[in-house]
């Protein structure tokens, strides 16, 4: 029977390292160990100032087209997940489009924070079933370095910069996507947010940019922490009931890489081995959108995941944002 199918992933990331031992030679008031504790980050990828979010997105895209065995030619739609798209206008999936050179590619952006790869594969989804378009290229890519108070401790330590990129169709051949799950609380997404450059705060001004509101900014960390909790089990039970699978018959967790100890607590509540979670938060940091897009790629590529693995994507984020897709690999 055809299904939602995975013909090729792909990644990116620059490859200028900046490690926690930076950070406190730039002067923050940081440690090493403070970092690896609470986050479990070591280094992030900071972009170089010449590129931007679709910049880093067409590397990723070339590399899952590979994989795919296929051209920008064949893609009929480019969906990008980001919060830091090159403008706000055209969409950064627009930049793309003409950097692959993908003229008869319909483009549009999604918005959903850390969890916008998964809300990207959701909209693919639909448009595959319904045959409106018949191969489409999901992105996630983000350049989170430019949203950053590098004086902030609180946030400059958890962020990075990258893109994972994903090519789907519909058909027989492929790793099968067994189901996406997406959700959404408006009321409750003041906690992590980006407060300027929106209808809100326009035009921007002196005040704006001295108030620091273009930057990305968290009011209540912990609470963040308790509810990304709360939101990823959540997404893993959603996703094994809808599946009719106990969540220990699946392989391997490839959540977004918000920190290691959101892992650790799941892997005691949920009673899952800690060694299945794949995480690269330690020398990627959190890229929002693309982390667990690239993370998919990478335990792709260096083969541990293996023919038929049970992958579950769990994602939370800014907004507030949640879901998963679960993957027969
Ligand atoms: O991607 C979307 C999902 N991600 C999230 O929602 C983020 C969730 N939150 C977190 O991951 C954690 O809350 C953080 C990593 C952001 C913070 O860790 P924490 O263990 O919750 O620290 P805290 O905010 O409770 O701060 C504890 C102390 C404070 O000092 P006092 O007030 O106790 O004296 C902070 O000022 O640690 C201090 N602190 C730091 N110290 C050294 C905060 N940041 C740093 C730092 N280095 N970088």
């Amino acid at each position: 029977m055809e299904s939602i199918r995975i013909l090729g992933t792909g990644s990116y990331l620059p490859s200028n390292v900046l490690t926690n031992f930076d950070l406190q030679n730039m002067g923050l008031d940081t440690t090493d160990e403070w970092i690896v504790q609470r986050t479990g980050v070591s280094e992030r990828r900071i972009a170089d100032p010449d590129m931007a979010t679709s910049d880093l997105g067409y590397h990723a895209s070339r590399n899952a087209l590979e994989m795919a065995g296929m051209t920008a030619k064949d893609i009929d739609l480019i969906i990008v997940a980001t919060i830091t798209p090159d403008t706000c206008c055209p969409s950064a999936a627009n930049w793309l489009q003409a950097k692959l050179e993908a003229p008869q590619a319909v483009t549009f952006d999604v918005t959903a924070a850390c969890s916008g790869f998964i809300f990207g594969l959701n909209v693919a989804e639909q448009y595959l079933k319904n045959k409106t378009f018949q191969t489409v290229l999901v992105v996630a890519a983000e350049v989170m370095s430019r949203t950053l108070d590098w004086k902030d401790r609180r946030t400059c330590i958890l962020w990075g910069d990258g893109a994972g990129a994903a090519v789907l169709t519909l058909g027989n051949e492929g790793h099968e996507i067994l189901s996406t799950h997406v959700h959404t609380d408006g009321a409750n997404g003041e906690d992590l947010l980006m407060p300027g450059g929106g209808s809100k705060t326009t035009p921007i001004s002196h005040e704006s940019v001295d108030k620091g509101l273009h930057h990305l900014n968290m009011i209540e960390a912990n609470l963040s922490f308790r509810i990304a909790v709360r939101r990823f089990m959540e997404s893993i039970k959603e996703a094994a009931e809808f599946n009719n699978i106990d969540v220990e018959d699946i392989n391997w967790f490839i959540p977004h890489q918000a920190n290691i100890r959101m892992f650790q607590n799941i892997s005691k509540s949920l009673k899952i081995p800690f060694e299945r979670f794949y995480l690269t938060l330690q020398k990627y940091g959190n890229i929002s959108s693309a982390s667990c897009a690239i993370t998919l790629d990478e335990a792709v590529r260096d083969g541990s995941i293996k023919p038929k693995d049970l992958i579950c994507l769990p994602v939370f984020g800014g907004g507030l944002t949640w879901g998963s897709a679960l993957i027969r690999w």
